[in-house]
């Protein structure tokens, strides 16, 4: 073999070997990139997936947090109540929190567990551990029937929710729903107005309404029962 053609040899070899490191870092940054880009699309994923779930469910309730003027009014309107709370629907926590620093035993039950969790480390920075608890728990899958005070900032169709509430609480409890009144309920009283009203709704009422509408569709009226007398 000449030198000439040696030459050419080993730049051809150094050409290849140069072509291979060239290759195997364009699929090294491939791969990276796709590892990037994979990873954050999930963790986007998980992240924002908790926040949209409400909305798709059958009966959409969205994370929308209470104002503060519609927190103030939930406490003005329970003023004179103590006791147990629920906060159905509990978001980042704001109304427990709120609620255990006037005195309440306070529980959240909410679906998606980053507010969960943000709404324990909030409970634990503004002193109030002790008295709250949050539940990541669907509130079709709990009861309710150990609470005093329940309050919910719902949307407009839940009569499903005033059946289960209607079957669970105890009579001596109080409703509070917020920015939107309860469909069939009648409200003892309201504060507040706009976006920021509350209702309020006496367990007692609502069950005997309950009851007699189940009476009334169970009874057959009096036109309808056959006279056994004639
Ligand atoms: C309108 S936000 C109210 C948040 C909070 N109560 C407040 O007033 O600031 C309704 C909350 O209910 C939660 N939610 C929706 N469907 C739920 C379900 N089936 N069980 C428990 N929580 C639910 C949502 O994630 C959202 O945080």
């Amino acid at each position: 073999m000449s030198q000439t053609e040696s030459f050419l040899d080993s730049a051809q070899v150094s050409q290849c070997e140069s072509d291979v490191k060239r290759s195997k870092s364009r699929s090294r940054l491939g791969l990276l990139v796709t590892g990037v880009v994979g990873g954050s699309l999930v963790a986007l994923y998980a992240a924002a997936a908790p926040f949209v779930a409400p909305a798709l469910r059958k009966v959409c309730l969205p994370f929308v947090p209470a104002t503060s003027a519609q927190v103030e009014n939930v406490l003005k309107v329970l003023r004179a109540r103590s006791g147990t709370l629920v906060d159905i629907g509990s978001g980042d926590g704001r109304i427990v929190i709120a609620a255990a620093k006037h005195g309440f035993q306070a529980s959240g039950f909410e679906l998606n567990p980053w507010l969960v969790w943000y709404s324990r480390y909030k409970a634990w920075r503004e002193g109030v551990h002790r008295s709250t608890s949050f539940y990541i728990s669907d509130l079709w899958k709990v009861s309710f029937a150990q609470y005093s005070n329940v309050v919910i900032f719902g949307v407009p169709q839940m009569v499903s929710l005033e059946l289960k509430l209607a079957k669970e609480l105890p009579r001596t409890a109080k409703v509070v729903a917020c920015r939107f009144p309860f469909p069939t309920w009648v409200p003892e009283r309201t504060a507040g107005e706009g976006i920021d009203t509350v209702w309020v709704y006496d367990t007692r009422t609502f069950k005997s309404h309950l009851q007699q509408e189940v009476t009334r569709n169970t009874v057959p009226q009096q036109e309808d029962t056959p006279d056994l007398h004639t």
